[in-house]
């Protein structure tokens, strides 16, 4: 059985995901042993709500290195679910591998500081881009920066708006963040020989 330890800042809505194909059997032999927030959020209620530990660490300079102290050795895999601080790159760097994000965007395009949530959707608007999607990626020092695991794209509609954007995004990443996990979490051997 697989550990994961899932970081949340919103109302996880992407977490409940994750806890509903643990469940189904579309993510396999895992468990999510472990929920972290750097805010009071909604995510934690879920979490709650199934009975999975959660701790809050308010945000700051020294979220990281709390964080580090927390997660359990046994963990293999870290997932960032909406999750909306930057882990400092030495953090980073003792998981290396084993960290993961969902970005609500086609990165590399729209990633970096201050690209979070709503933000992008108006970017990509405000950029008429002809499509947006999102991207799950390793998480590496620079922000947003890591590689792609999956990536899943769709066409903008003519009057689309920031709020249809969020949602269509949404449901993209309600499909593509199981299956990467999943295949990060039982298929790595296979990743690292290609
Ligand atoms: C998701 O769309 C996720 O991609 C985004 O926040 C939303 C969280 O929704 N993450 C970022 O912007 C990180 N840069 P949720 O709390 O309902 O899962």
């Amino acid at each position: 059985m697989k550990n994961i330890v899932v970081l949340v800042s919103g109302s996880g809505t992407n977490l409940q995901r994750i806890i509903d194909t643990i469940e189904s059997g579309e993510i396999r032999n895992a468990k999510v042993a472990l929920v972290v927030a750097d805010r009071e959020c909604y995510g934690l209620e879920r979490a709650k709500n199934h009975t999975i530990e959660t701790i809050l660490i308010p945000r700051g300079k020294n979220f990281s290195s709390e964080l580090g102290k927390v997660i359990p050795e046994n963990t293999d895999l870290i997932v960032l679910a909406g999750f909306l601080s930057i882990l400092k790159p030495e953090f980073c760097e003792n998981w290396s591998g084993k960290i993961i994000n969902i970005h609500p965007a086609l990165l590399p395009k729209f990633g970096g500081k201050g690209m979070w949530g709503m933000n992008v959707h108006h970017a990509v608007i405000d950029a008429k881009e002809k499509e947006s999607g999102a991207t799950v990626h390793f998480v590496t020092p620079g922000i947003d920066e890591g590689e792609i695991i999956l990536q899943k794209s769709f066409e903008l509609n003519e009057d689309e708006t920031p709020e249809t954007l969020a949602q269509r995004i949404h449901g993209v990443e309600y499909e593509i963040f199981p299956q990467a996990i999943d295949q990060v979490l039982n298929t790595w051997e296979i990743r690292k020989t290609k």
